[in-house]
């Protein structure tokens, strides 16, 4: 028998992904063959609990039943009209019911299109259009997207380093991170001084914030520190871009993580879970600010395509269904109450924070390498882990929101000895 047959299916395409998909794109160890709910088989077999989630896109579990059944039937219709060139029903309905499910009492409309990052720079687009302003603001580790005017937004090196020149008119503040000293009053100055120094408030067109930053370390935002900017955007005529990528989609536990912290955005972007798995992300706003920009300013080819709609309407179904939200909140509480029970007696752990079921657990230490042992132990033992945060040392929990208590409960013990593992490596 050659190497190549001895090896296992996983290797072989993880050889040939070496051979042919550039090293830019970092890829894990998993190679998929199928998923359903909260479980991911890998092509040799080996079952993996998912806590990973796609990045928080299966919000719903992997397969759900309905979303599923929309997507067949939606390709047995048709599946592609670019919406310039035929309009669609299915792509209105989408928006009509961001519309109800919209955080506010605001009329609002919305565009659809195909990726966070792509909804971002809509949303910025449509904030100039209405005023008439360059600047955009942007927070300490944030995460907006890769494309050219997102990585200027995104606070991490690793994602704009060597990709220069980046976009301009794009100004950073600081974001409250009470674990690491920064609190909301030292955010808000740093907000002050950058009008002195770099910007004036009136050449502003928008503030850009996660309500809870995914990538930047699932740290909350407090809601003073959300009310304060929205009192800030009131007196100068600033859009606030509430960005719920991540934390959206009933992630932290709502439909929209900024509906637990008291304020109406101008605008919301939304995505991820929101195509059930389909690319899909939407801009959803006041309508008068949504209708600044001219005709023609807004589109794409594939944004809004039918088949995502029809997915995202089955999701959009589900997840305003009364029992989501119930589970939502258990997972949160259960999930919580674990984790500070491992934050009690495991050394390595720092903080245990997140809003509802969008939990995760900062270790102490601000290098990435207890993380990478946990996360890496955690794959050997069967559960998908991710890090994140600007040190990479955040260890983040994505299960779908329909994991079942045993699948969650198995999850926490691995993650427990996991990070057991982790600990005794480092001596
Ligand atoms: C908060 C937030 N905004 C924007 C994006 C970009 O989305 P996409 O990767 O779909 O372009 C992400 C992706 O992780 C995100 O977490």
């Amino acid at each position: 028998m050659s190497v190549e047959q001895r090896a296992s299916a996983a290797e072989r395409i993880l050889a040939a992904r070496e051979r042919y998909v550039p090293r830019g794109v970092a890829t894990p160890a998993l190679v998929v063959a199928r998923a359903e709910g909260a479980r991911v088989w890998d092509v040799d077999g080996r079952e993996f609990l998912d806590f990973a989630g796609g990045i928080a896109c299966q919000n719903l579990g992997h397969g759900h039943s309905t979303v599923v059944a929309a997507i067949h039937e939606q390709v047995d219709r048709y599946l592609h009209q670019c919406f310039m060139v035929g309009t669609y029903e299915p792509y209105i309905e989408v928006c009509r019911r961001l519309d109800e499910l919209w955080p506010g009492d605001a009329e609002t409309k919305s565009i659809l299109v195909n990726s966070g990052a792509e909804a971002i720079e809509n949303a910025v687009k449509i904030a100039r259009a209405a005023t008439g302003r360059a600047g955009v603001v942007v927070f300490d580790r944030a995460f907006h997207g890769r494309t050219s005017l997102t990585m200027a937004m995104t606070a991490k090196l690793v994602y704009k380093d060597g990709f220069g020149p980046l976009a301009t008119d794009v100004y950073r503040a600081a974001a409250p991170y009470p674990f690491r000293g920064v609190s909301t009053e030292d955010a808000l100055a740093s907000l002050e001084l950058l009008f002195k120094q770099d910007v004036a408030p009136e050449s502003v067109a928008c503030f850009v914030l996660e309500p809870v930053q995914g990538e930047g370390g699932f740290i909350p935002m407090p809601p003073e520190f959300v009310q304060a900017l929205r009192r800030i955007c009131d007196e100068h005529g600033i859009v606030y871009v509430d960005d719920e990528v991540q934390a959206g989609c009933g992630r932290a536990g709502t439909m929209w993580a900024i509906e637990q912290l008291g304020v109406e955005p101008d605008l919301l972007v939304s995505g991820k879970t929101l195509g059930g798995g389909l690319p899909l992300a939407g801009v959803t706003g006041r309508a008068e600010l949504m209708d600044a920009v001219h005709v023609g300013g807004l589109g794409g080819t594939f944004g809004g395509n039918p088949v995502a709609c029809a997915a995202a309407l089955a999701v959009l179904d589900a997840l305003a269904e009364p029992g989501f939200a119930e589970r939502a909140a258990q997972i949160g509480s259960h999930l919580r109450a674990r984790l500070e029970e491992i934050a009690a007696h495991q050394p390595l752990v720092g903080e245990v924070r997140g809003l509802g079921p969008m939990l995760a657990l900062e270790l102490r230490e601000p290098t990435p390498d207890a993380a990478k042992a946990t996360t890496a132990a955690a794959f050997a033992k069967g559960l998908l882990l991710l890090a994140c945060g600007l040190d990479g040392n955040v260890i983040r929990l994505l299960p779908p929101l329909t994991t079942a208590d045993e699948e969650l409960e198995r999850g926490l013990t691995l993650l427990e000895e996991s990070l057991g593992d982790a600990g005794a490596d480092r001596g």
